[in-house]
């Protein structure tokens, strides 16, 4: 069956440049002559027909806008066997033939589950925490970043003035792939991520002290989220070396923002490939970054790839916070 209809929806936590995705998913749907549908609040608004037609001034002035127009959301309803089947007969309802789904892993999850019942469904990465294994990319890592290293240049400037350390928590649920960048980027002496295994006195300490009498005059300490504890990694600094040092946890100002070009132009061209694999018959796809260019791979393999944290740049970190 040819698609005639497509249905776009951004699921899971937002991330800026998913606006640009949505846009483009929008306006190549309509160029090629689909009709395409925008499904509010993810898949719990396919459940509930929450669900309007898009035309090309609804995506009108939002390419700047960071969040997602469409809104997202997490649906429990959605993993089960009745919620799949009502979203399918939601989808008769609305004639959707595809689904394009904007999001990560959990949302893919979905997706997959969803294509089970006869749905066509392609994916679009999408998560500020770029832990997405078939794809070397995901909208919004670099906005996420940009927010993160401007952080990292003002507590340093409070740091240095008082001769004191900081320790600074960054996003990242499961993946050290925003504290391993912004660490290095930053400057940071010890960055603690939730893939490698860390000793306090070994990997944090021991490199602040052995700074200190190098004649630093301020401290960095990026922890990801997987690990957390930053308060307690604060305090145990501060005993065993007697410098003054403040824990900052981030939290969700990282998610927001308006997104770097980067993430326009991927949410640009992600969104566009989708619509491409549709008219090209595909079905049940990810869209994905490798060596640099578009790829689209099966959905089932995209969700049993798994990302490893970056060795040689874990190497580099350390060398260079020397
Ligand atoms: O979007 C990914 C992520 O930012 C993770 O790094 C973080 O753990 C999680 O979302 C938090 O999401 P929420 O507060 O929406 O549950």
């Amino acid at each position: 069956m040819s698609v005639k209809t497509i249905g776009v929806l951004t699921s899971g936590g937002d991330a800026p440049g998913m606006n640009a995705a949505v846009r483009a998913v929008v306006r190549m749907g309509i160029y090629n002559g689909f009709k395409v549908l925008g499904i509010h609040k993810g898949y719990e608004g396919l459940l509930h027909g929450d669900i309007e037609e898009m035309k090309i001034r609804s995506v009108g002035d939002i390419i700047q806008r960071g969040g997602t127009i469409l809104q997202t959301a997490r649906s429990q309803e959605f993993t089960t066997e009745a919620g799949l089947q009502k979203a399918l007969s939601m989808s008769k309802i609305f004639g959707i033939d595809a689904l394009i789904v904007i999001g990560g892993d959990g949302s893919y999850r979905g997706a997959r589950d969803f294509s089970h019942l006869g749905m066509n469904v392609i994916g679009i990465p999408g998560t500020i925490d770029n832990d997405i294994g078939c794809t070397e990319y995901t909208i919004g890592y670099d906005t996420a970043m940009n927010t993160v290293l401007d952080a990292i240049d003002k507590i340093r400037d409070t740091s240095y003035s008082h001769e004191r350390c900081s320790v600074l928590e960054v996003m990242g649920r499961h993946a050290g792939w925003i504290a391993l960048n912004c660490g290095i980027a930053g400057g940071a002496e010890a960055i603690v991520l939730p893939e490698k295994e860390f000793d306090i006195d070994k990997d944090i300490i021991f490199p602040i002290i052995e700074g200190r009498n190098r004649g630093k005059k301020h401290y960095l300490v990026i922890v990801a989220e997987g690990v957390g504890g930053a308060v307690e990694i604060a305090k145990c600094i501060e005993e065993k070396t007697d410098i003054i040092t403040r824990a900052t946890i981030l939290g969700h100002i990282q998610r927001g923002g308006s997104p770097t070009l980067r993430d326009r132009v991927m949410g640009s061209r992600m969104g566009a490939y989708a619509v491409e694999l549709l008219m090209a018959g595909k079905r049940n796809r990810i869209v994905g970054l490798q060596n640099g260019a578009l790829v689209d791979i099966d959905i089932e393999e995209a969700l049993s790839m798994k990302k490893s944290i970056d060795e040689e740049l874990v190497n580099l970190s350390k060398i260079l916070a020397l």
